[in-house]
């Protein structure tokens, strides 16, 4: 669908893949409504779209989307400020990091209450509106963690596989209607993910926690710009299944062709990673 003079919401839009996306939807001539738990970078995001696209309308809303009343009372001021929505981007989320056996049950609470509550409630709530518009779209951004399991990321990985499996069920409930339902598999993208993720706290797992942030700094490549040209482009195309970044297409491609056994190449490849960095 066209996004120019669309009204896109963004959640997660302080920052990174998010603020990249809204600033990307700005310069294509959107309308764009940012959402954030981060009051700084929502001031952030909206002065870099009001110096570069001062046409553009855009407002910005603290909102924790884990919190069902926050959402709620969020569309009630969107829809009063904007009358309508288009495209509901639901990015907003969390990392984790932590063996199964040393993780508290806050670990996963709090993972799953932004990564997977947040989707649903903004889901529910935006649908009524979305249903109401000649085209929409929402995009669930996923992660590769939605379509490979891996060691330490139990949490993020099942939050993110819950987003693929929502989202998925969507589309075919979706299927005649007029809006587009598709899911974001971003790889490694460089953004503040690592920095604001939250570990368990043994000895052995913070080991593990720095380990991923200097895996992170040596493996995670693309730019955040890079990842909101894709999702725009596939907006555009109406596309159901977007992949970011060739290790995103990479790890696709081992999942289908190595289902039972691709995580002994996944173990491989990081111990190799591991060494070089070590
Ligand atoms: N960076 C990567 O390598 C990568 C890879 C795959 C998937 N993703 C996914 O992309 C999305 C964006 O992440 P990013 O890398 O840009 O990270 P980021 O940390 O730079 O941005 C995430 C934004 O979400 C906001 N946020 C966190 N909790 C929130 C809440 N409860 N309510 C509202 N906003 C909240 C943060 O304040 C932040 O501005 C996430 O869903 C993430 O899981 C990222």
């Amino acid at each position: 669908m066209q996004i120019k003079n669309k009204v896109m919401l963004v959640t997660g839009a302080g920052s990174g893949i998010g603020q990249a996306l809204a600033v990307s939807a700005a310069s294509e001539g959107a309308s764009v409504v940012l959402c954030d738990i981060d009051s700084k970078g929502l001031e952030e995001s909206f002065s870099i779209i009001n110096k570069h696209y001062p046409l553009s309308k855009v407002k910005s809303y603290v909102c924790d989307v884990s919190k069902r009343q926050m959402v709620e009372e969020l569309a009630k001021k969107v829809i009063y400020d904007f009358g309508d929505i288009d495209i509901l981007v639901n990015n907003a989320g969390v990392a984790s990091s932590g063996r199964v056996g040393e993780s508290d049950y806050e670990l996963y609470e709090w993972t799953f209450s932004v990564n997977f509550w947040g989707v649903l409630y903004m889901t529910k709530t935006f649908l009524p509106f979305l249903l109401t518009r000649p085209k929409a779209y929402i995009a669930n951004i996923s992660s590769v963690y939605g379509l490979v399991g891996m060691h330490s990321q139990s949490a993020y990985c099942a939050s993110k596989f819950a987003v693929r499996g929502f989202s998925e069920s969507l589309r075919m409930e979706l299927y005649d209607s007029n809006i587009t339902v598709s899911t974001v598999f971003p790889g490694g993208i460089k953004t503040n993910i690592a920095k604001n993720s939250r570990s368990a706290t043994t000895a052995a797992d913070q080991k593990i926690q720095e380990r991923a942030v200097k895996i992170e700094e040596a493996s995670f490549t693309t730019d955040p710009l890079e990842a909101a040209y894709l999702i725009i482009q596939g907006i555009k195309k109406d596309k159901t299944r977007i992949l970011i970044g060739k290790d995103a297409s990479q790890i696709d491609i081992i999942s289908r062709l190595k289902p039972d056994s691709y995580y002994i190449d996944i173990i491989k490849y990081y111990e190799n990673l591991i060494r070089s960095i070590d």
